[in-house]
């Protein structure tokens, strides 16, 4: 199959691929970039594992074609800390509240978490809930979890 270069901006850093024009955007991460931070649940957009944000948004990456995200900006599980050593306030907050177990679901948890509190952060229960919808979790019931943002968003409220 013909092959097309991408440019695609993960983490801050550019990297320019050949790539087949079917590749999804999760296996770009995950082979081309050895990102294993993004998992792959369903791979047919249902579970959320597989999300990251594409321009600050949260997208399923299962349902995004690498050739798609050319030109843009993709941020990981890998991205979200500051720095070396140290864990995002979402991360965090996570850690905490013991929102996670498996750990399976939370790389796309805190990526969907993440935009919530960019774009529209609420401390209402009912919007951190439908914030983190497209996100499955088999283990912790999801009230932990909701209890980590929640967290997070009340001190981003306080602090401004
Ligand atoms: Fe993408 Fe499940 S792997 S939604
Ligand atoms: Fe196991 Fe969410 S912590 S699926």
């Amino acid at each position: 199959m013909e092959r097309v270069t991408v440019k695609i901006t993960v983490n801050g850093a550019e990297h320019e691929r050949e790539v087949e024009p079917r590749l999804l955007l999760v296996d770009f991460l995950r082979e081309e970039l050895d990102l294993k931070g993004t998992h792959i649940g369903c791979d047919t957009r249902h579970c959320g594992a597989c999300t990251v944000l594409l321009d600050g948004f949260n997208v399923k990456s299962c349902t995004v074609l690498a050739v798609q995200a050319d030109g843009r900006e993709v941020t990981t599980i890998e991205g979200v800390a500051p720095e070396e050593g140290k864990l995002h306030p979402l991360q965090d907050a996570f850690w905490k509240h013991h929102a996670l177990q498996c750990g399976y679901c939370s790389p796309g948890m805190v990526m969907s978490a993440l935009a919530f509190l960019s774009h529209s952060p609420s401390t209402d229960e009912e919007d951190i809930r439908r914030a983190i919808a497209g996100n499955l979790c088999r283990c912790t019931g999801y009230q932990f979890i909701v209890d980590a943002v929640r967290e997070v968003v009340e001190r981003q409220v306080s602090s401004e």
